[in-house]
């Protein structure tokens, strides 16, 4: 019974969307015919229709030479607004990889930079002053593999709304060592605050072959790069400079394909992910090969849900470098940093959680001007041999850190290798009048204690002495009383505030 029933459900469906397809073929096709047919329970028959309709109608848009792109100037009423999607195969591009696909692809690049009037148009969709919008001008790399032999530079600045997807990108064997394989950068000054607004780079694949760089984004603003799998570059993966809200998300970075352990690894030597600008994000990326993971040296950048196991600390590589001494203004959390750390000079707000360290991995405090201030490194798990490694490390070799306050390492749990915070208790237990506490092995500065907290028990003994804290020194707590008494001594430790806040 539900067989039949759906058998004439699917006949009807094939005969709608026949009688429709027709309809459209004709060039009469409207939406609303089809509403006669709402007297039953079909939204599902509608919603399948249009489905079908639309893979249709962009079917047919894909078939459109490249020339029919520009509306034509003929007078006829049927004319609609020409697609925006640009087949590199069009123009002659080969998606074989086999010939240079250069030029093919600068002019499909260049007919969607062309669409007119932009955002003067009746769509009244403006962005940024000055920044015309394509209307989500798309080129479609159709799932080809093509060789360049020269950046793809977008010819104009001024520009948003854009896209590139679906598709390998390969630089030949002679493409500029300087050079990215997509390059949103101005060849000129145009005077633009802004070069690009709302570019979008997805599901691509780059092979720069051991030539320049993946992608660079200068200038811009709301640029997304999603689902991209970039390799073999031998400058940055990606370099975002200037400009903001470069989204970089759900993608895999290496510059040699390898899945960990590689032989070669001593010999890694570019860079992941390069931010040299502000408020960016990079969410859900991996870093699988490079001497650095992830670069940074703007401020308000966020990192999260990243894996780096790119170069290991133990061949110089580094996971997630800062280095913006003075203002760091950064956020990494839920990432895992696999054999490789992280580097902060001179942090000035800097926040890590939720971060899970294997390998040995730790985070390096680096002194530059002596500054540390606003630093949260907490809530994070840390795994290592059992060598002894300390989870935090400080690297005073330029100078020590002068300049402390508002610096909690805490909470974080550690199997393998040495905790060290800046919150620490500890209790001993005596018979005497003086008391010690050493620190020095949990805690993350030398020499610094600026809080104390301790508590003298005397349980089961009759004497009631009088007792005092009397050395803070080289974070040796040494309490004192009048007389020798039997007593326990907890002692909690702070040496993250200085002693102005
Ligand atoms: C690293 O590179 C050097 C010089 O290019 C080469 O001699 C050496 O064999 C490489 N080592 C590995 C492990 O690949
Ligand atoms: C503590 O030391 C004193 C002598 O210094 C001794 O008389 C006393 O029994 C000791 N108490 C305990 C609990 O060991
Ligand atoms: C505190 O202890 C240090 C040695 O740890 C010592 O040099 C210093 O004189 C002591 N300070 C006081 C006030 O006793």
């Amino acid at each position: 019974m539900e067989t039949t029933m759906a058998r004439r459900f699917l006949m009807l469906f094939i005969t709608i969307a026949l009688a429709t397809l027709i309809v459209n073929v004709r060039g009469y096709g409207k939406s609303s015919s089809v509403g006669e047919f709402s007297g039953g329970n079909y939204p599902d028959v509608m919603r399948k229709l249009k489905a079908f309709k639309v893979s249709f109608l962009r079917h047919d848009s894909i078939s459109l030479p490249p020339t029919s792109m520009s509306p034509s100037p003929g007078p006829s009423p049927s004319v609609r607004p020409s697609p925006r999607v640009y087949e590199v195969t069009s123009y002659g591009a080969d998606p074989t990889g086999k010939t240079d696909s250069t030029e093919a692809i600068l002019r499909a690049i260049s007919d969607a930079f062309d669409v007119a009037g932009g955002s003067s148009s009746s769509d009244g969709l403006f962005l940024m002053e000055g920044i015309v919008n394509l209307g989500g001008a798309h080129i479609n790399l159709e799932g080809g593999t093509y060789t360049i032999s020269r950046p793809l530079r977008l010819p104009s600045t001024g520009r948003a709304n854009f896209r590139i997807t679906g598709g390998t990108l390969k630089a030949s064997d002679n493409f500029p060592v300087d050079g990215y394989l997509i390059d949103l950068s101005a060849s000129y000054d145009n005077g633009n605050e802004y070069n690009y607004e709302y570019i979008t780079l997805r599901d691509l694949m780059l092979d720069s072959n051991f030539r320049g760089g993946g992608i660079q984004v200068v200038n811009s603003l709301r640029t997304s790069i999603d689902n991209c799998y970039i390799a073999h570059f031998t400058s940055n993966g990606i370099l975002v400079h200037g400009g903001h809200e470069t989204y970089i998300r759900n993608s895999f970075l290496g510059q040699h394909i390898t899945a960990g352990g590689d032989y070669h690894e001593r010999n890694f030597s570019a860079t992941g992910i390069n931010l040299m600008g502000n408020d960016n994000a990079i969410t859900d990326v991996v870093i699988f090969s490079a001497a650095i993971g992830i670069m940074v040296s703007g401020q308000a950048n966020t990192i999260s849900g990243v894996h780096c196991y790119n170069k290991a600390t133990g061949f110089g590589g580094t996971g997630i470098y800062l280095k913006l001494p003075g203002l760091t203004q950064t956020r990494i959390v839920n990432s895992y940093l696999d054999y490789t750390g992280i580097v902060a000079e001179d942090p000035v707000q800097l926040h890590i959680s939720s971060c899970f360290f294997l390998g040995d991995a730790y985070i390096v405090l680096k002194s530059i001007n002596g500054v540390i201030n606003g630093v949260n490194i907490i809530d994070n798990m840390f795994s290592g041999s059992g060598k002894g490694t300390d989870i935090v490390h400080l690297d005073q070799t330029i100078g020590p850190f002068t300049n402390v306050d508002q610096v909690v390492v805490d909470r974080n749990n550690v199997k393998g290798m040495k905790i060290k915070a800046t919150v620490a208790r500890r209790w001993v237990q005596g018979n005497g009048s003086s008391w010690t506490v050493d620190f020095n092995l949990a805690l993350l500065f030398p020499n610094r204690i600026n809080i104390v907290q301790y508590a003298l028990s005397t349980t089961g003994s009759s004497i009631f002495p009088n007792h005092a804290l009397r050395n803070v020194t080289n974070n040796r707590i040494v309490i004192e009383s009048d007389v020798a008494v039997p007593a326990s001594v907890f002692v909690m430790v702070d040496q993250g505030v200085s002693s102005q806040s």
